[in-house]
Order: C-alpha cells, then sequence, then structure tokens
C-alpha cells in the first residue's frame, strides 16, 4: 500500500515574535527572474514572482545584494550603498518590491555588506588619489610594507579568495582585503564609518525594509596592530580557532548600536548574522538581546549525515541560542555552499566552506536532500532557504572555467572557489532555456543545464510527489500547527538504529512527531498517528511504516 498525503490541519499559530519561527527564502537576484532578457535576473523579475513565494508558504525573503556595484564579487563589492545597480533596476524598483511583498504579508530583509566596500567606492577612490596622508586611507586599513623597500605586505593574513589579503597601490602602500583585491576592508575604528552605517541602517528602514543580512558579520573588528598569525598557510579564516581578524569582542558594540536602530522602528525590524564563530557560544553573542535577532546556524549545514551528528548538532544549536533567548536558525543551502542535493552525498562530513562540488546520483541526491529538507522544517525555530531547493536542483558541477565569474575561482587557491554551480538560474517553465528565467530567447549568465526543463516550477506545480509540492506541504503544516510554532518544545523519542525521531508537544503533550531513516536500510516503524507528510514514497500496513533510506515522515499525534 502507498500510503496518501493528508491536508494540513488549518488552525492559525499563536501569534509571536514573527521572526522567531520564520521560514526565510533567499533570492539571489542575479539569478532568480529577469525581466528585460539581459540574462541577469532583476528587481522587476522578482516583483513578477512574488505569488509563487507566497503559494510556497515563506514569511520572508531576503536578497543578496543590488547596490551599485562593479560585481567583482555578484555584488558583495559595493560602490554606493543608497543606490541600485541599473543591472538590477532603480530604488523606485526597490520601493515597489518591498511594497508589493509587503501586500502578501512577505516580509523582506536585505543583504547589508559593512566589512568591506568596493574599490570603486566613492571613499576608496578618493583614498587612491589623493595619496598617503589622505583623511580617506585610515576609512580603510593603508599601511606601509614590510622589507627593504616596502616590497612585502603589512602582515601575513591570507585572503579567503585565495593569495595575501593585501595589495600595493602604485604610490607603495598597502590596504589590507579579507577577500578580493576589489574589496577594501573599512576600518571600523574610524567614527565616520560607524555613523555611515548608521544611516545606511535608516536609510533602507525608510523604505520599508523588515530587516537584514550582515555580511561577514564576524569581520568588522581587527586585532589592534593587525598582528600576524604566524600560520597563514593551513590557516583558515572562517570560524576556525582564534584569528586577530574575525569573532573579536569588539564587533558586538557595534550591534548594540544597531539594535537600538532597529528597535527605534515599528513592526520588529530584525538583523541575522552571518558571523562564522568557532563555537555555538561564540555565535550565540551575536544575539543576545540587545544585539542582533538570529545567526547562521553555520555548524548545522556543515553535519554529516547520521543520527548521532545530527542529534548531537540540533541539541547543541539549541542549547546555545537558549541561553541567550535567541531561536536556533536553521540552513542547508545557500549561495556560497555546495547544494545539499549534492553536498549530503558527497565524501567528509564536517567542512563546508572550500568543499570542492562533485557530482553525485541524481536521485540519491535528491531523496537525502528532501528527506533534510523535511527534517529541518520540522526543527523548532527559524528555517533558511535558498532559492531553487524547492525545487531540487542541483549542484552544477560541470560549468567550463570560461563561464565562471566567482572571484574566488579566478584566484585559484580561494577555499570559496567554486560557489558558481550553486548559482545557476532559476528554471520556471518550458522546454528550453532560459526556461523561463527570461522571455524568450533571452540568455541566462550561467548556463542552465538541459535536465533542468524537468526541475522548472511549471513542470512540478500540481505534481503529487514533486519537490515543489513537498516544500508547499511542509511550510503549510508548518503553518497551520500550533506545535511547531514555539522554540522550546523539542524531544526525542527512542527510535531503530539509524532512524531520528522527536516530537514537539503543546502544554506538554506530544502533537507532532518526525521520523527520519538515516540508517540506508528500509525500516518498519509503528504508525503513532495521522501521516502529514513524507518525503518519499512508503510502503506499509494499517499498523506499520516501512520508510526506505533517507525519507523523512512527519505525523500528527493523536490521544
Ligand atoms: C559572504 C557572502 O555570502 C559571500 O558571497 C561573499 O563573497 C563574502 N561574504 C564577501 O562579502
Ligand atoms: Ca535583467
Amino acid at each position: 500500500m502507498t500510503d496518501q498525503l493528508i491536508a494540513p490541519p488549518a488552525v492559525e499559530a499563536p501569534p509571536a515574535s514573527w521572526w522567531r519561527n520564520a521560514v526565510i527564502y533567499q533570492i539571489y537576484p542575479r539569478s532568480f527572474a529577469d525581466s528585460n532578457g539581459d540574462g541577469i535576473g532583476d528587481l522587476p523579475g522578482i516583483l513578477s514572482r512574488l505569488p509563487y513565494l507566497r503559494d510556497l508558504g515563506v514569511d520572508a525573503v531576503w536578497l543578496s545584494p543590488f547596490y551599485s556595484s562593479p560585481q567583482a564579487d555578484a555584488g558583495y563589492d559595493v560602490s554606493d550603498y543608497r543606490t541600485v545597480d541599473p543591472i538590477f533596476g532603480t530604488v523606485a524598483d526597490a520601493e515597489k518590491l518591498i511594497a508589493g511583498a509587503h501586500e502578501l504579508d512577505l516580509r523582506v530583509i536585505v543583504d547589508l555588506v559593512p566589512n568591506h566596500s568596493s574599490d570603486q567606492h566613492e571613499w576608496f577612490k578618493r583614498a587612491i588619489a589623493e595619496g598617503p596622508g589622505s583623511p580617506f586611507r585610515d576609512r580603510y586599513h593603508f599601511r606601509p610594507g614590510k622589507g627593504e623597500n616596502g616590497e612585502l605586505p603589512p602582515n601575513d593574513w591570507p585572503s579567503i579568495f585565495g593569495g595575501p589579503a593585501w595589495t600595493r597601490v602604485e604610490d607603495g602602500e598597502w590596504y589590507l582585503h579579507l577577500f578580493a583585491p576589489e574589496q577594501p576592508d573599512f576600518n571600523w575604528e574610524h567614527p565616520a564609518v560607524r555613523d555611515e552605517f548608521k544611516t545606511i541602517l535608516r536609510f533602507w528602514l525608510d523604505l520599508g525594509v523588515d530587516g537584514f543580512r550582515v555580511d561577514v558579520a564576524h569581520g568588522l573588528v581587527k586585532e589592534d596592530g593587525l598582528p600576524d598569525v604566524g600560520h597563514a598557510a593551513e590557516w583558515h579564516l572562517l570560524g576556525v580557532g582564534e584569528s586577530p581578524c574575525f569573532d573579536r569582542d569588539g564587533v558586538h558594540e557595534i550591534y548594540r548600536e544597531w539594535r537600538k536602530i532597529l528597535d527605534e522602528y515599528p513592526g520588529e525590524r530584525i538583523a541575522v548574522a552571518e558571523a562564522w564563530a568557532p563555537t555555538l557560544a561564540r555565535v550565540a553573542d551575536y544575539v543576545r538581546d540587545d544585539e542582533l535577532h538570529q545567526a547562521f546556524n553555520f555548524s548545522y549545514l556543515g553535519t554529516a549525515w547520521n543520527v548521532p551528528a545530527q542529534q548531537q548538532m540540533i541539541d547543541d544549536s539549541l542549547a546555545a541560542m537558549r541561553v541567550v533567548g535567541a531561536p536556533t536558525t536553521w540552513t542547508l543551502s545557500n549561495h556560497d555552499v555546495v547544494r545539499h542535493s549534492n553536498r549530503l552525498l558527497q565524501t567528509g562530513d564536517g567542512e563546508v566552506a572550500g568543499r570542492r562540488p562533485t557530482a553525485v546520483d541524481p536521485v540519491a541526491g535528491l531523496r537525502r536532500a528532501r528527506a533534510a529538507s523535511a527534517l529541518m522544517l520540522a526543527l523548532p525555530g527559524s528555517a533558511y532557504l535558498y532559492q531553487g531547493e524547492e525545487l531540487g536542483l542541483p549542484e552544477v558541477v560541470d560549468l567550463p572555467p570560461e563561464v565562471r565569474q566567482d572571484p574566488a575561482f579566478h584566484r585559484a587557491t580561494g577555499q570559496d572557489g567554486y560557489r558558481d554551480g550553486c548559482r545557476v538560474p532559476i528554471p520556471w517553465s518550458g522546454t528550453e532555456a532560459p526556461y523561463g528565467f527570461g522571455p524568450d530567447g533571452g540568455g541566462s549568465w550561467l548556463p542552465q543545464p538541459d535536465s533542468w526543463a524537468q526541475l522548472s516550477v511549471a513542470a512540478q506545480e500540481g505534481v503529487p510527489g514533486s519537490t515543489l509540492e513537498l516544500y508547499r506541504a511542509a511550510l503549510a503544516v508548518r503553518r497551520g500547527m500550533p506545535a511547531l510554532a514555539p522554540t522550546d518544545n523539542l524531544r526525542w523519542v527512542p527510535a531503530p538504529d539509524g532512524v531520528l525521531a522527536f516530537e514537539r508537544a503543546v502544554e506538554g503533550r506530544p502533537v507532532f512527531r518526525c521520523t527520519v531513516n538515516m540508517s540506508g536500510q528500509p525500516v518498519a516503524v509503528g504508525r503513532p498517528g495521522e501521516l502529514l507528510l513524507s518525503s518519499g514514497a512508503l510502503d506499509g500496513t494499517a499498523d506499520n511504516v516501512v520508510l526506505p533510506p533517507d525519507t523523512t515522515v512527519w505525523w500528527s499525534i493523536q490521544d
């Protein structure tokens, strides 16, 4: 017998701070929807697709940067924080998008990039043009070099994108860039930098945004004197151990000031930190109640697909955030990592950044990804989805070098050097590229695989068992079930070897169960209640259900 899914219960969730259990969908603007056929997604394109996001059932969108930028790092190199890059549209388009989203009850979070600007930012251009001694050099980290003629970088820090973190300018001074040379790091000890970002926050808050995703939130403050790290060769900059340029205590003062600004605005405006700190406890520092609201849980993203590892990481994540009263966040994919439809099948189990994508069996990869997503969406707290995961898009592993645009790829040794494969534009409809991403005959800035016709939104919409319908059903259940709203009601339940099972309770009574088969074998489990959702086809009897490997099921539990 094959189980049919039942319609989700139509119960309103209790009111709570919207962000504590929100599902937030990451839009990577250049790859979402192209309104004018130039092959690059844009703000009017996003506006036209908002009904799709409402129907998917997410609470908010987070937009990766769309500000003026030479696009040396796909917009994470901002030359003007208060304008929209012409490839994406105008500020008026941004206003329309925010208003359009609000009409559909979708909140809008925008990316803020405070660690560095573009080298084409007015301040940096003046710093270069005015030469040593320019007051604008103090807004960045300019230093004389070491060595007899200053020919060596001021310290031994490597850039995350490969090579040294310093570039020498014509007059002989060097400037710091933890990322690409086109991304000079701001000096956050300078009051003008602090003031500037406060006004940037207000600019977008006044325009109506509901929050910010703070890029490299752990990087703003550097150790006094920019000391050598001493072991640069094996040093990973992102969240591995103590580092003089990341997770310094001084960053928290900045976020306390930002929190005051956010709290001045009505409607619970939030900020979420991209903070790669060495421990979950250090991540929790960013979400103390007078700082930011959420922080991405990259530890979870990097967790291996097995019961002890998952259980431990879920427990540790919940415990770490409980200390500061913040909701835990969960995410499996974003624009910087290998899509989880590939990643969870690749070998190795801890490291995320720097993992080179490899081809996996697409059927097995998708099966595991669906199971993982259904597990994630059953956890207490807030979940971040990355565009295309709801279609089960695989990582594109065979992009030819000449189409790749990730700066780290071209710097060869960068640990994040393979990020184009998760950024391929979304297939919406049709049988030929660009599959509705833009007008017929228009292209897409990265080529889409032929096989994506079958993965388009149109191909999956209304198709029982499709990944899109799985996500829609999961989000509808999540919305409709009060037990899934609280952030403190998870309880593990005993399960066969290789099976993870937990319940969620209302007033102490379990009303929901999630069961995940990670054993690699089919496993029979008793039916604790009515089946709400399954990530894969099931077999079974009236008393038992047989879960195939890599399958997650949700139950509603009756008395
Ligand atoms: C993190 C962003 O997610 C990534 O895409 C970017 O390259 C770096 N920060 C630098 O801004
Ligand atoms: Ca466009």
